[in-house]
């Protein structure tokens, strides 16, 4: 399952990428915020980490800048989450990072760009090489 979650700083955003997730025809779940009150990003990541199953579900999580949110999510074990700034940074943070969580932007990012790193997000598969997965074992602190 893919999993959507925003402050209000992310909820423009967020209303943006479910209509592109229509258009794909991609099933998601969307944990809120509705509107744009003011509300926390840390109990909005939290909500989403925690409904996650991290070895096959992925996120998108939106605030301001992304960074509340992808600080507040790699708290969490298994979850590698980062923040989309261009495509590439995304595609290698797929490849390489097997990231299952992807932040964006509200404040900072445009609607074009967000909607490219999504896709890229949920199409690059991760790499798969022994380096990486030795990597990524080395992510989770005992
Ligand atoms: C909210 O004003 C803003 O601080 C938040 O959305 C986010 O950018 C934090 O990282």
């Amino acid at each position: 399952m893919l999993y959507l979650a925003s402050d209000h700083a992310g909820y423009k955003l967020k209303e943006v990428a479910k209509e592109f997730l229509n258009f794909l025809q991609i099933e998601y779940q969307d944990l809120g915020t509705n509107d744009e009150e003011m509300v926390d990003y840390p109990d909005y990541a939290r909500k989403l980490v925690k409904k996650m199953n991290p070895k096959k579900d992925k996120g998108l999580l939106f605030c301001g800048t992304g960074s509340g949110m992808c600080i507040m999510a790699n708290r969490y074990k298994k979850i590698r989450a980062i923040v989309g700034n261009n495509e590439h940074e995304v595609l290698l943070g797929r490849a390489h990072n097997d990231a299952n969580v992807l932040c964006l932007g509200g404040r900072l990012t445009g609607e074009n760009g967000a909607k490219k790193m999504i896709k890229i997000f949920l199409d690059t598969p991760f790499a798969g090489e022994t380096r990486h997965k030795r990597r990524i074992r080395k992510l989770d602190i005992k």
